[in-house]
């Protein structure tokens, strides 16, 4: 800790976001394991909504013109529409209009971009195990898992780099990283419910 890398490595944002919230990230695996989302059609379809009320959460956020400035390729960006299409494949349709970032501010905003652009990461290993259970695929009932069209670790490297330049404030990082952790905290609710969303 004392050494002037560790110092430098700290500093820097992704490094922060990824080192502040990955006992958040352990704790969604954990939630997804105990929910069992690829035992069952049933549950897997449970799990699509809970991605499809996050993406709204977080697609709201890139109606905000500093979120539109700092992030210039929110078109390739966000799953909603995606998972929408999957619910309708599965046959389920959203009940509920709410949406949890109306109060949320940038620059906390970016924590929650970040969870979910971050969550297309570990989506790799979801889509080739509903592939594998279900033989469900990027044209049907598992879209919102896909890679982006441009593939996976670019759109990934990109949003890092964008991050990383952006030369915020400490006062400015914390806010970023306390986003992420309301972001996991959002879904963490949403997968605990899991078995009674609507
Ligand atoms: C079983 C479920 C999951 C698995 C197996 C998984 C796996 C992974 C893996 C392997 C990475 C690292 C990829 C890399 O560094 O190249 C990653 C990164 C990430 N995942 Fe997950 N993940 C899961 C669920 C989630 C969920 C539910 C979320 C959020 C809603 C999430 C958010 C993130 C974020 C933000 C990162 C980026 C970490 C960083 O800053 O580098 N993951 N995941």
């Amino acid at each position: 800790m004392n050494t002037s890398t560790d110092k430098v490595i700290l500093e820097n944002l992704m490094a922060r976001l990824k080192q502040e919230t990955s006992s958040e990230h352990d704790r969604m695996e954990v939630l997804m394991q105990q929910a069992g989302v690829f035992e069952s059609k049933e549950n897997y379809a449970q799990f699509t909504l809970s991605q499809y009320y996050f993406q709204k959460d977080v697609e709201h956020l890139y109606l905000d013109p500093k979120v539109q400035q700092l992030i210039p390729d929110l078109d390739v960006r966000g799953r909603s529409e995606a998972a929408l299409q999957d619910l309708k494949d599965l046959n389920v349709e959203p009940q509920q209009q709410l949406i949890a970032t109306e109060m949320i501010k940038f620059p906390e905003s970016l924590g929650w971009i970040y969870v979910s652009e971050g969550s297309t990461l570990g989506a790799a290993f979801l889509f080739k195990e509903a592939q594998a259970k279900f033989g469900f695929n990027a044209e049907f009932a598992a879209r919102n898992l896909a890679a982006y069209p441009e593939g996976r670790a670019v759109v990934w490297k990109r949003f890092k780099q964008t991050l990383d330049e952006a030369n915020f404030t400490e006062q400015e990082k914390n806010e970023v990283i306390k986003g992420a952790l309301n972001g996991f905290n959002r879904f963490g609710t949403l997968l605990e419910d899991l078995k009674n969303l609507k």
